[in-house]
């Protein structure tokens, strides 16, 4: 294979997004949708990828952290040949340069490969679709003898049979670089839209005989393009579809396809079940036979076999592990570890914890900066008082120890192995092993005591 650069044009405003955020950074699945995009050109191994930035440039650049990508500025978006024709010093001479936009980010990496066979190093490749409804986009005029691409018209400057041709211009083409020197300092602007053409390169490509090769897609809804809320909303939607029916398919029980959100990467094992309302940001890992009811938030999280995790429940870069129960209603912060066998139960939150075999803490928890050794049980109501206004500090709590409920460990406390700790005790020392350690005031009851009465007024 020759050579390859990719040029993507994400310069635009995107006015019609209503929003001072430039449009290639709105989020369509939990990611920029110019990261969508140059994550597929990367895949294509290319020489080199040049981004055109413009409005926002500094808050595009960065949100790419990427540290070989060619930065071209355009600070005047004059249209998207002259957007190309900016990157153009920066190509290579005797390679062919693949464009993508940054406001089309479903195209598939095995559609860009197909256009790129189709295209040897002398032939521009078009990719173009065909839509029921073309409105807004570039039309594909072709001759009537040979059917070959002879231009492309855009939708303020067709003419009312021009608007009935339904194959459309998706935007995405490869030209060999040393068409583009040649022809992209040719563009001009007397269009409707003033505007430099990137599609007009196409009438320099017949007036010089040079053939046009085509593509479609794969499928007709990886060139949809973002212009509004609207149709970021809709792109959103197809992602998500498509991401369900890929789990389906690996065997993944989904309780409805259309209502779990995936906003990164979700791996799941055998017979795992999800429900519906669920989101799953960043890396997820699901072993065999978990079961994710209703409502559940995870994002970044491993999660062993056998595990079930009971609806409202936010999980977050942790690990829990095999057959816990958590939640409903559980909340487990970054940096927590749980065993197997674990308990967490309503309103139980745990931060930077780790949790050994078979330990519970059932209901009303704030477990913060611990260590929990194996078959403990925390009562209700059970707190870790970790941070002393300025500094966080280490709960220690051994094997077998039972913590009555309404239980405030003052930290850095340690509750050796097989402390019983009284409920409501306030620990502010460290426990010896085996006894009831308790702190609470006798219970005293004061004959003839009197209820206050209501003023009169
Ligand atoms: C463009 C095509 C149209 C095609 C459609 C597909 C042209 C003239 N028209 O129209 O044929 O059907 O895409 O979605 O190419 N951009 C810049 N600098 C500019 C202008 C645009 O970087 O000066 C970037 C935008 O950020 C965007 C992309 O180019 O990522 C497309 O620009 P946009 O204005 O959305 O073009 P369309 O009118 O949709
Ligand atoms: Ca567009």
């Amino acid at each position: 294979m020759s050579k390859l650069n990719i040029v993507i044009l994400a310069a635009g405003i995107g006015k019609r997004m209503q929003s001072s955020l430039p449009k290639v950074l709105h989020c369509l699945a939990g990611k920029p949708l110019l990261v969508h995009v140059l994550s597929t050109a990367r895949k294509l191994s290319p020489d080199k990828i040049c981004i055109v930035y413009g409005y926002n440039g500094e808050d595009v650049q960065k949100a790419i952290t990427d540290h070989d990508i060619i930065w071209v500025k355009q600070s005047e978006q004059l249209g998207t040949g002259h957007a190309l024709m900016q990157a153009l010093p920066f190509l290579d001479d005797d390679a062919s340069t693949l464009v993508l936009f940054g406001d089309v980010p479903l195209v598939k990496i095995e559609t860009l490969r197909n256009l790129l066979i189709v295209s040897s190093n002398n032939l521009c490749a078009l990719l173009t679709a065909n839509m029921d409804n073309p409105y807004g986009y570039g039309r594909i005029i072709r001759s009537q003898e040979a059917s070959k691409v002879i231009a492309i018209v855009e939708e303020k400057d067709a003419s009312q049979a021009q608007k009935k041709v339904c194959e459309i211009n998706t935007g995405v083409m490869l030209l060999p670089n040393k068409y583009l020197q040649d022809w992209l300092p040719k563009l001009e602007n007397n269009n409707q839209q003033h505007e430099y053409y990137l599609t007009d390169l196409i009438s320099f490509a017949v007036e010089n005989k040079v053939s046009i090769a085509t593509e479609r897609p794969i499928n007709t809804w990886e060139i949809l393009g973002v212009n509004s809320k609207v149709q970021l909303a809709k792109l959103e939607r197809i992602y998500q579809n498509n991401y369900a029916e890929k789990l389906l398919e690996q065997g993944v029980g989904l309780a409805d396809p259309e209502r779990i959100d995936i906003r990164g990467n979700l791996l799941c094992g055998q017979d795992v079940m999800i429900d519906v309302g669920c989101i799953f940001e960043g890396k997820v890992i699901l072993g065999d036979h978990v079961i994710v009811k209703a409502n559940c938030i995870l994002k970044d999280m491993t999660v062993g076999s056998g595990t079930t995790i009971a609806p409202f429940s936010l999980l977050e870069d942790s690990e829990v592990g095999e057959n816990c129960r958590i939640g409903p209603y559980a909340r487990i912060r970054p940096g927590t570890k749980l065993a197997s066998k674990v308990h967490v139960g309503n309103f139980v939150e745990l931060k930077n914890s780790s949790v050994a075999f078979g330990s519970k803490a059932n209901h009303l928890s704030y477990i913060g900066d611990s260590i929990i050794g194996k078959n403990v049980n925390i009562g209700a109501g059970t707190i870790t008082c970790n941070y002393d206004g300025v500094n966080k500090h280490q709960t220690i709590i051994e094997d077998n120890v039972f913590i009555g409920s309404d239980t405030q460990l003052v930290a850095p406390v340690k509750v050796t192995a097989g402390t019983t700790i009284g409920a409501g005790s306030t620990i502010t020392r460290n426990t010896p092993p085996g006894q009831l350690s308790l702190s609470r005031s006798k219970q005293v009851s004061i004959a003839g005591w009197m209820r206050p009465t209501k003023n009169k007024v």
